[in-house]
């Protein structure tokens, strides 16, 4: 049963350096930049000079998860007053990382490797995951310092590779020459987690990292696959970590120097891509890089509700322009034995089963085409045209499919949205939910809509919606409606699909989720010139119905190239789901990562990057000196105030509980 009303006053869009919440809330800041996981750290002095970033928080905090812990050290979802948070660090703020902006290239300038070494190391070490232990003592939540649990990913972390693409040729490289092992995780953004306690953690802009140089001796298909994923020159975050000396950083280097693809590291970028099993309640054990999910931009990774019997479904979206939607399901049926199994029930699960990636048809159905050398659309070969340059292919064996995911959905005809970043599915009712976060005139021209995507220049986003045939999360077809359009409040009734108002006007949905009683919780990402400007990110909250209550509608949208009008699908409107805005961030973050303890009265939210878009020579304290103006950030005896990301924790001042 949902809950019938949302028990709060919508805050007003705003733009103040703090977060604001409803009357009788509260927040605390509970785990930011640059906070130590062991006693014995040097305090954080946030000036540019701190170390030591594989013992304390890393930057840009995304995707999260709480772990309750029961008093034996095992997990159990029901404990909300211990547990472990799980959070990934998406990316660097440059402004704010190193003493002076220019830090690296004055490094690089003057030839000095031993402060370039220290730089890289403390932009590699800045990236990955924080498993961190938590309590709630006397009503409030804080860090347990050299907990266990506590433990850092980056970008140097030795872990396994699984699946089908594991130990493959196009997977050695000189540091990795078996394939079946990879260095670190990059580009974090969102997760997922299972039910037997571990974490999944996706890997999204990994492909942007790399510079490309000579690959003359790579294969055809090889240099169509590093085409079809932009890995061409250097990419739009290439930190020129491969000026370092040592193979841990020459493999951001991608070219054939060697006489063979041992002595070089032309697969590097092969290894990446994928998503990283971590065992929060096992420390000791490698993180397991899962690649039978494909290989692309994965925003996280969303595991359905399991069945005694049923095969597990993970929905996974590629956040490209572009690019398509995907579930995997497994080949073992769930057994309610293997909760609490960690990594060996990761390994029963997630190394064997069939990619799908989906097609929206403009009636309102859609179908799951599977991705394996068993699909006959897949057979013989294919070819890819890179803006003029034309590139032959085939797939020789399933970890071929999986490695160049995205050739092989291309060949089955898969819907390209307006880029999906986070899914939810509805505790009650098994509807999917899926933010498509915005889409522009180069990826959605007025001439190319579909019902699925019908807005041309998509700049605000929306929430799209499938009820899996007969509610099997296994099935291969569905039906999709539009649960909600972004829009300006102002805007023509024609774009402001929806309905909405100055209570809940928003754009560029990106964090979603569901919590186990039925109200769903949207975090915004808005770059756009929609909403930015009115307000700062935020989340809002609603009361969903299902696939298939609202109607059927007309939208009509141009990119000043002529006009088109589409039929497609709407859910309710904002009004009948009670869309209403609960939070909003200090200037210039965006709003990612939720979860929430069982009883719902303590909700954890990453506030990432805040001050972004400031003055490089101000370290963005023109913008933003969150969380120093929220008055905790001097625990750690900071002695500066540049913005930093970091986790708060909301609670009711009544201590009951949140949103309804
Ligand atoms: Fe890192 Fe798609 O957001
Ligand atoms: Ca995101
Ligand atoms: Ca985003
Ligand atoms: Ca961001």
């Amino acid at each position: 049963m949902n809950p019938e009303q949302l028990d709060f006053k919508a805050v007003a869009g705003g733009i103040e350096d703090r977060v604001i919440l409803p009357a009788g809330y509260k927040a605390d800041v509970l785990y930011a930049k640059g906070d130590p996981l062991f006693s014995g750290l040097a305090d954080f002095k946030n000036d540019g000079t701190d170390v030591d970033y594989d013992s304390r928080s890393g930057d840009e905090h995304d995707g999260m998860h709480f772990f309750g812990m029961d008093s034996s050290g095992k997990y159990d979802p029901e404990s909300s007053d211990r547990g472990i948070l799980v959070l990934n660090h998406e990316n660097l703020e440059d402004a704010t990382l190193h003493e002076t902006p220019t830090a690296k290239e004055d490094a690089i300038a003057a030839n000095n490797l031993q402060e370039l070494k220290k730089i890289v190391d403390r932009e590699m070490n800045g990236h990955g995951v924080s498993c961190v232990e938590i309590r709630k003592d006397n009503g409030k939540w804080s860090v347990v310092l050299d907990s266990p649990y506590n433990r850092r990913l980056t970008v140097f972390t030795e872990m396994d590779m699984r699946g089908p693409v594991a130990g493959e040729d196009f997977v050695k490289t000189k540091l990795t020459p078996t394939g079946t092992t990879r260095y670190g995780t990059m580009n974090n953004c969102a997760n997922g987690y299972t039910p037997w306690g571990t974490y999944l953690a996706a890997e999204e802009n990994w492909y942007a990292y790399f510079q490309v140089g000579n690959v003359d001796n790579l294969s055809e298909k090889h240099r169509g696959w590093l085409a079809r994923y932009g890995i061409e020159g250097a990419g739009w975050s290439y930190r020129q970590w491969d000026r370092v000396p040592g193979d841990q950083y020459k493999r951001f280097g991608v070219g054939t120097s060697g006489a063979t693809a041992l002595e070089d590291f032309r697969h590097e970028p092969n290894l990446h891509g994928y998503v990283t099993e971590v065992d929060p309640f096992r420390p000791t054990q490698k993180p397991r890089v899962r690649t039978g999910f494909g290989r692309f931009s994965h925003e996280g990774a969303w595991v359905a509700p399991v069945q005694e019997g049923a095969p597990i479904v993970i929905y996974t979206g590629d956040d490209s322009r572009r690019e398509y939607m995907y579930k995997f399901v497994s080949k073992a049926a769930w057994s309610e034995a293997d909760r609490n199994g960690g990594l060996s029930a990761g390994d029963k699960y997630l190394d064997e089963g069939t990619l799908y990636v989906a097609v929206f048809n403009d009636d309102g159905t859609g179908a799951w085409k599977a991705l394996s050398t068993a699909n006959m659309d897949l057979a013989g070969t294919h070819s890819y045209d890179d803006n003029g340059t034309v590139y032959q292919y085939n797939f020789a064996s399933d970890a071929e499919v999986l490695a160049s995911a995205r050739l092989a959905a291309d060949v089955v005809g898969a819907t390209p949205m307006d880029r999906p970043e986070w899914a939810t599915v509805h505790p009650n009712t098994g509807d999917v939910y899926l933010t498509l976060t915005n889409g522009n005139s180069s990826n959605r021209p007025s001439t190319d809509l579909d019902g699925a995507n019908p807005r041309a220049v998509n700049s605000n986003g929306h929430i799209i919606r499938w009820r899996e045939e007969a509610g099997d999360h296994a099935a291969t077809s569905f039906e999709w409606d539009i649960f909600l359009f972004g829009s300006s409040a102002d805007a023509s009734s024609d774009y402001n699909v929806s309905g909405l108002t100055a209570d809940n006007e928003f754009s560029s949905p990106d964090g979603l989720f569901i919590d186990p009683r039925g109200v769903i919780w949207i975090q915004t990402d808005d770059g756009s010139s929609g909403i930015r400007g009115k307000t700062n990110n935020q989340m809002l909250v609603a009361i969903p119905g299902e696939v298939g209550d609202g109607e059927s509608v007309t939208v009509t949208t141009s990119d000043g190239n002529g006009q088109e009008s589409i039929q497609t699908f709407v859910g309710g409107n904002a009004e009948a789901v009670q869309l209403k805005r609960f939070l909003v961030g200090p200037n210039g973050c965006e709003i990612t990562g939720i979860s929430m303890t069982a009883d719902a009265r303590s909700l954890f939210i990453n506030i990432q990057h805040p001050g972004e878009g400031g003055s490089e020579e101000d370290f963005n304290r023109n913008v933003s000196t969150w969380p120093a103006t929220s008055g905790d950030a001097t625990a750690f005896g900071e002695a500066d105030n540049r913005p930093r990301s970091a986790t708060i924790v909301i609670y009711r001042e009544d201590g009951g509980e949140i949103a309804i």
